[in-house]
């Protein structure tokens, strides 16, 4: 059972961290480990529970508030009765049935997932993808030349001086659902677009299972785009591979962080699941795992999705926006999306019709974003109807970036036409409210 630690975390860290004065005193792994390690009573509870039905095998995290064991889990959670659901390609193993925890270890259990819930259709809600049919591009060819790192560099004023200067830079991105990158790809790329600035051509370190095989676009994109907007620093990619069973592609990445004492500063992600697809406590258990992240001085970045405010269909109801989450987590730095307002030239840039944002129906709106949301709810000229979003719970994205066109090399060949806000979320620049969209 993840996370046996009590809510202590859920205040302590971010005042440690945001408190005045305190601000930039990180802590180490150890620290944090002190701060969220669960006490002596839910240990003594837990191991008792497990040793009672023969799980031995267990390995925990340097932080101690996760445990992974191999385990019956029929036997482990009575009433649970697992089936293997198919639906084309895809496959999982969950319980029609109900399953019980033993009542002494409820306040112990921060949440049970993967037994009941099925993956949402679309679990990927934001990924780049690249525009395909000539016709409906026809007119976009004759456009400005697309989006590359000289053109990113100019929009954003980064100089030849903007650039990583100290060797304890680090950036990361973590890629889910086979998406690997190639080394030879970032190469080629790096010998088209990377002359006007000093920059590595080598990924440092890969955590996690490289496969083999084709290169994913989103995987080639985001280490091509990272690594030359943080141009010059060391750059690791955190490979989840394998697709999991549950709803919860994170933990197994999250699980990682809190394992590394030694880990890049800045994390950038392109991935996330409608925030009413899960649990409202393992969205808040995730949560505090980027409050942990933030205590350690981690900067976490995601794309704020592709569907724009999205829609969730509520049948004989009202239909109302759907956030997207881990983009909707106050703890987490969300970018969306921008096109250039006038496609030909470098210029000022205009929200990206696609582009993920709105409010989240789970975690309240944090102080620091109270005054701009507001100030912005006030004076758009547009809004929809109140009764689509929540306008009580945290706004995103929090800030924007190009996210339309871009160039990728994939296989060794350059592809134009690539759109996302996961291509924004490396590069970060300019806000954009979040706008409306049909639902
Ligand atoms: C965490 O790291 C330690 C030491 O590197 C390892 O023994 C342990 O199995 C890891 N825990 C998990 C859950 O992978
Ligand atoms: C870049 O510099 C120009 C001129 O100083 C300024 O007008 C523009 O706002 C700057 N752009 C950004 C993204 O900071
Ligand atoms: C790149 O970063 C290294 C430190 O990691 C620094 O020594 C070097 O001067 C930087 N390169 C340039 C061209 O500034
Ligand atoms: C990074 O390196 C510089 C110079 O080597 C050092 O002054 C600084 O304290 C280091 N920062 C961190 C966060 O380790
Ligand atoms: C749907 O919205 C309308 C107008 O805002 C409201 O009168 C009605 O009660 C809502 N229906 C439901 C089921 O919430
Ligand atoms: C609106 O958001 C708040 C969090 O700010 C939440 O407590 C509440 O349940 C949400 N309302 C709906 C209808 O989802």
């Amino acid at each position: 059972p993840p996370g046996w630690g009590p809510p202590a975390l859920r205040c302590r860290p971010c005042r440690v961290v945001a408190g005045h004065g305190d601000l930039g005193k990180y802590l180490t792994v150890e620290q944090l480990r002190d701060l969220v390690r669960p006490s002596p009573a839910t240990l003594v509870t837990v191991l008792k529970w497990l040793r009672g039905h023969g799980v031995e095998d267990c390995r925990s995290v340097a932080t101690l508030d996760f445990l992974e064991c191999s385990i019956t889990a029929e036997r482990l959670l009575p009433g649970a009765e697992f089936h293997r659901y198919v639906k084309g390609q895809r496959s999982v193993i969950r319980s029609p049935q109900p399953y019980s925890v033993p009542e002494e270890l409820a306040e112990h259990i921060d949440f049970v997932g993967g037994l009941h819930r099925f993956p949402a259709e679309r679990s990927v809600v934001s990924r780049a993808w690249a525009k395909e049919g000539m016709e409906s591009h026809g007119q976009r060819a004759a456009f400005h030349l697309g989006v590359m790192p000289s053109v990113i560099r100019k929009r954003y004023n980064m100089t030849k001086g903007d650039i990583g200067l100290l060797p304890n830079n680090s950036q990361a991105c973590a890629q889910f659902l086979e998406q690997y990158f190639h080394q030879a790809d970032l190469a080629v790329f790096m010998k088209l677009f990377g002359s006007s600035f000093a920059h590595h051509t080598e990924v440092d370190r890969v955590v996690g299972h490289q496969g083999q095989g084709r290169a994913g676009l989103e995987a080639s994109l985001d280490v091509e785009y990272i690594m030359s907007t943080g141009a010059n620093i060391s750059t690791w990619v955190f490979s989840n591979a394998g697709r999991h069973e549950s709803q919860e592609p994170f933990l197994a990445w999250l699980l990682l962080l809190s394992n590394m004492s030694a880990l890049p500063w800045v994390h950038s992600v392109s991935y996330g699941d409608d925030e009413d697809s899960l649990s409202q406590v393992y969205l808040q258990r995730v949560n505090v795992e980027f409050m942990k992240a933030a205590a350690r001085g981690l900067t976490v970045l995601f794309a704020s999705g592709d569907d724009g405010a999205g829609c969730r269909r509520v049948p004989g109801g009202n239909h109302t926006f759907r956030p997207s989450f881990p983009a909707s987590s106050p703890y987490v730095t969300t970018v969306g999306g921008t096109s250039f307002k006038n496609p030909f030239l470098v210029t000022t840039e205009v929200t990206d019709y696609i582009s993920g944002g709105g409010f989240s129906n789970v975690f309240p709106m944090p102080d620091y974003q109270v005054d701009a949301v507001r100030s912005f709810l006030r004076s758009a000229p547009k809004l929809p109807p109140s009764s689509y979003y929540n306008s009580s719970g945290r706004a995103y994205p929090d800030l924007a970036a190009l996210s339309d066109n871009y160039w990728v090399v994939t296989n060794r060949l350059p592809l134009p036409w690539v759109s996302g806000t996961s291509v924004s979320t490396g590069p970060s620049g300019r806000g954009a409210g979040p706008r409306s969209a049909r639902c």
